[in-house]
């Protein structure tokens, strides 16, 4: 079923997508979703939670071709957090294999459109075959220019930040740093999302108001745009009616309103 889901013909979103309501050079650099609301979609058409993440992975699919249409530079999308190993073997096991189908069928794709992948979180946990395809995927989308497609995957805000931690004090103790130049940018940088740009929008689909454990360091300054509908069927138009309001936005940073 989900080969069918991904081989599906690709349309092209500029000629179906109304995008004359968003300023294209305001555009947000870093977009951040968690990807939530699979289960209660399928629930809700009485089906079983699988059908919502096959879905959901087809949401992903058409979310990534309209960011890189769009000139977003970096999308970060969560797809399984350090406490999704909670749920039951069956789903944690389909979700594992629904990413490792997602990493066979998609580098052509990917590759059309200049996607980059990456991977944050602790990949080393996951199984042997499926580390393997992340390395692949990174390779072989290296060079492309376009949009960076973050997947977060076993990742947890607060694991991160804890890895942070350990990687500064093994460099403290060896004297490659000193302790007094621990920096905000020093932290930054021993983040799995070292050199990117934090998220200008968090957008969290699914109905539920709260960060889960995503990006707890880099969303300080992010604007947030939450929505009940559902991450299978958030299309085109939700993203579009996210960057629309995020454009209306008056970011501060703790400073002044901006006055002409
Ligand atoms: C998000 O959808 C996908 C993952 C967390 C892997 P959910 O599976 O959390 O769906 P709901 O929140 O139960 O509807
Ligand atoms: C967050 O959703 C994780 C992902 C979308 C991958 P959850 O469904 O796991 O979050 P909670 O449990 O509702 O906070
Ligand atoms: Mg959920």
């Amino acid at each position: 079923m989900w080969k069918k889901l991904f081989n599906r013909p690709q349309s092209n979103l500029r000629n179906t997508i109304n995008t004359n309501h968003i300023n294209k050079d305001a555009m947000p650099k870093h977009i951040a979703i968690i990807m939530d609301g699979n289960g209660r979609w399928a629930k809700k058409q009485g089906l079983p939670r699988t059908f919502g993440h096959q879905a959901g992975a087809e949401t992903l699919r058409t979310i990534v071709k309209l960011c890189s249409q769009l000139g977003v530079q970096v999308l970060t999308a969560y797809a399984f957090s350090t406490e999704n190993w909670k749920r039951p073997d069956e789903e944690v096991n389909f979700l594992m294999r629904l990413l490792s189908d997602y990493l066979d069928n998609e580098i052509d794709e990917l590759n059309e459109n200049q996607v980059r992948i990456r991977f944050i979180g602790n990949v080393s946990e996951l199984a042997d075959q499926l580390q393997q395809k992340i390395i692949h995927a990174q390779t072989v989308t290296n060079d492309n220019s376009g949009l960076i497609l973050n997947l977060a995957v076993n990742y947890g805000g607060r694991l991160e930040i804890t890895k942070a931690v350990q990687q500064i004090s093994d460099k403290v103790r060896c004297g490659e740093i000193d302790s007094s130049v621990i920096t905000e940018e020093i932290i930054s940088q021993h983040l799995y999302t070292t050199g990117l740009p934090d998220p200008d929008i968090l957008i969290r689909p699914g109905g539920d108001y709260r960060i889960s454990n995503f990006l707890l360091w880099q969303l300080a300054y992010t604007e947030l745009w939450f929505t009940d509908i559902c991450w299978p069927d958030f299309k085109a138009e939700h993203l579009m009616q996210a960057i629309q309001n995020y454009q209306q936005r008056d970011r501060r940073f703790g400073g002044l309103k901006h006055t002409k």
